[in-house]
């Protein structure tokens, strides 16, 4: 272990930097219920060797009170040390129970959005994410997202603006924005791969210009199938691109070519309440450097970038997934855009 533990490492990227390592002493434990390819096991080892932490890998097979019993064994001190849980769970009630572990304090738990086994989930697709998450700028991010809180906080109401290739849409409001980037922090439940900064409400107006990918999240095993189908025209974007005209915080009208607008347009009629906008957020985890059409990546999210989530509640700070309505959550992601919060510049993105 290095002399000086309580200082938080110097490194800018991955675990590294990604870890509350000024509490201590601190364990970093992976959690899955599948077997981790071994190749990303030794990355992680790699990246963990000189960083304040030991790193422990245990299964989920057995529930939690056996996961907890693997972790006295190791000589965690469940009440005193503080513990960083990466989950890596792709079975829909496994997710649900890793939520349980933040249940007392000194921890926190970084969930990686693995697809479920009904979206054809697979091994790599694990590696593709937490290759991601190793490689990300973790400082880079938390700068980004202080001059973002800095400029909003210069008006009351703000004004942010994203301005995409056919349209502006603006969110006035009082509310407050959340910070899913930059290092963890105790009590946090995070979605991994992150580096974005969301808003929740519905003061959004305006027009929006999807060009970058379709993100549908199932967030229950039955609405796999449909989630996949509406996957399918992720990779149209780019060359079609779908406009959203957005009133109040609802999706009033889908325009532009080929076969989104119509999918879109058959979504709503079986749901209204897949018009309502739940998320707008601001993107800026520069290792996803690429859209994945063929599965339901999750760093697509995170790519640079602006998205609106439309569909299930986004509410990451809570076990809420059991509550929520079962909906499909469906990131709709720009890709040329830039963001002005307050009248001023703040970022730029192209693809
Ligand atoms: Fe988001």
């Amino acid at each position: 272990m290095p002399s000086h533990p309580t200082e938080q490492s110097q490194e800018t990227e991955g675990y590294p930097a990604l870890l509350n390592l000024s509490a201590q002493p601190h364990w970093t434990v992976f959690v899955s219920d599948f077997a981790l390819p071994s190749h990303d096991v030794r990355r992680l080892k790699r990246q963990l060797e000189n960083v304040p932490t030991r790193a422990l890998f245990v299964r989920l097979d057995r529930g939690l009170n056996e996961l907890n019993r693997t972790l006295r064994s190791a000589s965690i001190n469940l009440r005193d040390d503080y513990i960083s849980f990466q989950a890596l769970t792709f079975q829909h009630s496994n997710s649900l129970q890793v939520t349980r572990l933040l249940g007392s304090p000194r921890r926190d738990l970084a969930k990686l959005e693995l697809p479920l086994p009904e979206s054809r989930f697979l091994p790599s697709h694990a590696s593709h994410l937490l290759r991601i998450v190793m490689k990300a700028d973790y400082r880079e991010q938390e700068l980004i997202a202080h001059r973002f809180f800095g400029l909003l906080s210069r008006r009351k109401p703000y004004t942010v603006k994203a301005e995409t290739a056919d349209g502006t849409l603006l969110v006035n409001d009082e509310r407050p924005w959340y910070d899913f980037s930059g290092r963890l922090r105790e009590g946090e439940m995070r979605i991994l791969p992150a580096g974005e900064v969301s808003y929740a409400g519905n003061h959004v107006e305006g027009d929006f210009t999807v060009d970058g990918a379709i993100l549908p999240f199932p967030e229950h095993p039955e609405l796999a199938a449909y989630a996949s189908r509406l996957g399918r025209l992720s990779r149209t974007m780019r060359r079609r691109p779908l406009q959203l005209k957005i009133r109040r915080g609802e999706v009033i009208d889908v325009g532009g070519k080929g076969d989104a607008p119509r999918a879109f347009r058959r979504l709503f009629e079986k749901d209204e309440r897949y018009r309502r906008v739940v998320e707008v957020g601001i993107s800026f985890n520069s290792a996803s450097r690429r859209f994945i059409h063929s599965w339901p990546a999750a760093s697509n999210e995170v790519h640079p970038g602006v998205h609106l989530g439309i569909g299930g509640d986004p509410s990451r700070n809570d076990d809420g997934y059991e509550r929520a309505a079962r909906l499909i959550h469906i990131d709709l992601i720009a890709v040329n855009c830039r963001v002005d919060v307050n009248g001023h510049g703040f970022l730029r993105f192209h693809s």
